[in-house]
C-alpha cells in the first residue's frame, strides 16, 4: 500500500523560514518530494496547479491559518490529507482540526522519528482515499450507463410495441373480412391458410400486449397498501374457474395473507402465478392449487403458489424470467413466455425476490417477497 516515497509529493506550509527550511529539507532526505511556503495563499496557488498527496501545515500563521488552508485544501481535493502542526496543542485546536479535515496532528517541535510514522499512516491514509474515490466514480459511471440504456430500452420496446399494434390490427381486420365475406370462393386449403394468418394475427397480438404490460409496469408508479393477499387469490381462482368450469382444480387459499403493496400490480402478480399454475396442472387428473406464506413467521412474509403440476427442470430455473423464454413447447401448454417477466418485474418494484422450486412432473412452487428488508 506503501509508495515509494518519490512519488509521494508533500506541501509544507510555515510562516517561519528556519523550521519550514529544516521541514523540507528532512522530507528530502528521506526521498519525498516536498515544497514548502510561507503563507497559506501562496501554498494554496501551488496546491490549485500542482497534485499534492500530504499537507503538512502550521497551525498560527498571520493572515491565514492552518485551519483555514486545510479547508481550502479540502475543497480543491477532497482525498487529500492534511498535518496540522501545532505549538499550542490544547484539545480545542485539535478537534477544530480533525473538523476541518485534517488526518493528525503534530505537537511542535517534532523529531523526525515522531514525523514519519505519522507520514506513512497519512500516506496509506491518502492511497485509499484516492482509491476509493476512483472505485465510486467508476461506479457512478456505470451506473448511470446503465441507467441510460435501461430507459432507452423501455421507450424501445414500448415504441415499437405501441407501433406495431396498428398495422397487426389491419392485417387481423382484412383477413377477418376475408374470411367472413369471401371464404366461398376459397377452396378448402386456402381456408385452412387464412385461418393460421388469423391465429397468427392474435398470437402477435397477444405478445405486443405483453410486452405493452411489461414495459408500462416498470413506468408506473407503485402505490402501496395494506392488501388482502387471500381474497385477491381468491377472486382470481374464480375467475380462472368461470373459464373452465369442467376443470376440477382444489384451489386452496390460507385464511389471513396480508400484504403491502399496489393492489392493482399485485393483481397482475397473481393473475399469472395462479393463470400458470391452473395451466401447467392441465394434464393432472387431481389439480390442487395452493396459496399461501411460509410457516416460518419472517417479516416480511415470504408468499408461494403452489401446483401439482407439470413442473420443469430446476436446471433451466434461470429462465423462467427472461422475456420470451418457455420450458415447455406451445404445442403441449400455450402461452408467451412474458406472465413471469412481468410477475418479477412488479416484486422488484416491491423490492422483494422471487424463486422457483419444481423436478419434471413434480409440481411446482413459486416463492416470493414483497419488501426489500427481507433476510431470506
Ligand atoms: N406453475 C408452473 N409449472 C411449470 N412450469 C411453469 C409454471 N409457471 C411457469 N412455468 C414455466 O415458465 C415458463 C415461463 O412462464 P410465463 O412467463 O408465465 O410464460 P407462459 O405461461 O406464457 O409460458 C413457462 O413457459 C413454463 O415453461
Ligand atoms: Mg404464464
Amino acid at each position: 500500500m506503501s509508495a515509494p516515497p518519490g512519488s509521494i509529493r508533500i506541501l509544507v506550509v510555515d510562516d517561519e523560514a528556519a523550521p519550514l527550511e529544516a521541514l523540507t529539507d528532512a522530507l528530502h532526505h528521506h526521498g519525498y518530494v516536498a515544497d514548502g511556503f510561507r503563507s497559506g495563499r501562496t501554498a494554496l496557488d501551488a496546491f490549485a496547479k500542482t497534485r499534492y498527496d500530504l499537507i503538512l501545515t502550521d497551525l498560527m500563521m498571520p493572515g491565514m491559518d492552518g485551519i483555514a488552508v486545510l479547508q481550502e485544501v479540502k475543497r480543491l481535493d477532497a482525498d487529500a490529507v492534511g498535518i496540522l502542526m501545532t505549538g499550542a496543542g490544547t484539545i480545542a485546536t485539535a478537534v477544530e482540526a480533525m473538523k476541518a479535515g485534517a488526518f493528525d496532528y503534530l505537537l511542535k517541535p517534532f523529531t523526525l522519528s515522531f514525523l514519519i510514522p505519522v507520514l506513512m499512516r497519512a500516506i496509506s491514509v491518502r492511497a485509499l482515499r484516492v482509491e476509493n474515490s476512483a472505485l465510486q466514480r467508476g461506479m457512478r459511471a456505470r451506473t448511470a450507463e446503465l441507467e441510460i440504456a435501461n430507459r432507452e430500452l423501455e421507450s424501445f420496446s414500448y415504441s415499437v410495441s405501441h407501433d406495431l399494434t396498428s398495422p397487426l390490427r389491419a392485417i387481423s381486420h382484412f383477413s377477418a373480412i376475408l374470411d367472413e365475406e369471401h371464404a366461398g370462393k376459397l377452396d378448402e386449403a386456402g381456408r385452412a391458410q387464412l385461418g393460421r394468418i388469423r391465429a397468427n394475427a392474435e398470437r402477435m397480438g397477444q405478445l405486443i400486449e405483453s410486452l405493452l404490460m411489461l414495459s408500462t409496469i416498470s413506468r408506473s408508479p407503485i402505490a402501496a397498501e395494506q392488501v388482502d393477499f387471500s381474497a385477491l387469490a381468491v377472486a382470481v381462482g374464480s375467475i380462472l374457474r368461470d373459464s373452465e368450469p369442467a376443470r376440477p382444480v382444489s384451489l386452496v387459499v390460507a385464511d389471513g395473507l396480508s400484504a403491502s403493496g399496489d393492489p392493482a400490480l399485485l393483481r397482475v402478480l397473481l393473475d399469472n402465478l395462479i393463470g400458470n399454475a391452473w395451466k401447467y396442472t392441465g394434464r393432472q387428473s387431481a389439480p390442487r392449487i395452493e396459496v399461501g406464506a411460509t410457516a416460518t413467521a419472517t417479516h416480511p412474509p415470504t408468499f408461494f403458489v403452489r401446483d401439482n403440476g407439470a413442473g420443469f427442470d430446476a436446471a433451466y430455473a434461470y429462465k423462467l424470467f427472461i422475456p420470451f423464454q418457455r420450458l415447455h413447447r406451445a404445442e403441449e401448454f400455450p402461452g408467451t413466455g412474458i406472465g413471469l417477466s412481468i410477475v418479477a418485474r412488479i416484486v422488484r418494484r416491491h423490492g422483494g425476490r422471487i424463486w422457483a422450486e419444481s423436478a419434471v412432473d413434480q409440481g411446482a412452487t413459486f416463492f416470493f417477497t414483497l419488501s426489500a428488508s427481507d433476510l431470506a
